[in-house]
């Protein structure tokens, strides 16, 4: 084809993807062609703005390393995230609800028996947290496996500061056969997203703050349910209603409740959606 112009293009790039084997990966490209086409032509894109959105997605890609993910950052502002979750969780009223994976989840933290400090020397005010897993019809699900993490009172993971060189605030702890579990950490925090790249200078540009509203990270596995991944906020955050990721559920706002001795108690009971038969 040749001699292509502003209005037969975008069919041209669709024919174009008539042969792709796996059905799936054609609709994608497909719709993902004809809703690129539609906001350039929405937006009336001029080629130096065109230009601006390839440098941006350039020093976003530059910005990526091991335990740095520019792009699900993005994705996260850009309430792409929350979307897909809200999406593909759609889950019977009864279940605790899902939220955001958010970039600093990291596989094989330290295993913790209950009642242990999963700080590990992390800055913050102490905080014990109990709670239980349990399936929909109410029956305790023993030995599921909770996996914990969170930021310091400085808004730190520990993932930030490769010289630690060791997990904090982060472990993962199983259920006992009544489905409790409990652990010692330290008092989330709200904190800011990182705005040392372009995600930052984006949210800079349109005036946004990068605050999440204090929260404890969840994923709780077991057999014969879904995993949940999800986080329990801090009631009384004052961002719970901007949150820089639009990652809040009411469901999941608990009481920090202060304590006689100063320390601070969080008791949360998580649902789990039992698989399918
Ligand atoms: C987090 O909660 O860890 C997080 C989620 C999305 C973006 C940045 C951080
Ligand atoms: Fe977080």
């Amino acid at each position: 084809m040749r001699n292509l112009n502003q209005d037969n293009i975008t069919q041209a790039v669709i024919a174009r993807l008539a042969a792709t084997p796996d059905p799936r990966l054609k609709d994608i490209m497909t719709a993902l062609v004809q809703h690129l086409h539609a906001f350039a032509r929405e937006v009336k894109l001029t080629e130096a703005e065109w230009f601006k959105g390839i440098e941006f997605l350039t020093a976003t890609g530059h910005m990526c390393t091991e335990t740095r993910q520019e792009f699900i950052l993005l994705s996260d502002v850009l309430g792409l995230s929350m979307l897909t979750v809200a999406m593909n969780n759609d889950k019977p009223a009864g279940c605790t609800e899902a939220t955001v994976f958010g970039p600093f989840y990291v596989a094989g933290a330290p295993h913790y028996e209950n009642g242990d400090d999963v700080a590990n020397g992390a800055s913050g005010k102490p905080c014990r947290v109990s709670g239980s897993v349990r399936g929909l019809n109410g029956e305790p699900v023993a030995n599921a496996t909770v996996e914990v993490w969170q930021a310091d009172d400085e808004g730190h993971y520990d993932v930030q500061k490769p010289e630690l060189g060791h997990a904090q605030a982060r472990g993962v702890l199983h259920s006992r056969a009544d489905g409790s579990f409990d652990f010692r950490t330290i008092v989330a925090e709200a904190y800011p997203i990182p705005t040392d790249g372009p995600v930052g200078a984006l949210l800079t540009a349109t005036k946004r703050h990068p605050w999440r509203p204090a929260h404890l990270h969840f994923m709780i596995q077991a057999e014969g349910y879904e995993t949940l991944i999800t986080h329990v906020f801090r009631d009384g955050d004052p961002y719970l209603d901007s949150d820089a990721v639009f990652g809040v559920r009411q469901s999941l706002i608990a009481d920090w409740a202060s304590q006689p001795d100063g320390g601070t108690q969080l008791n949360y009971d998580f649902v789990l959606n039992p698989v399918a038969a």
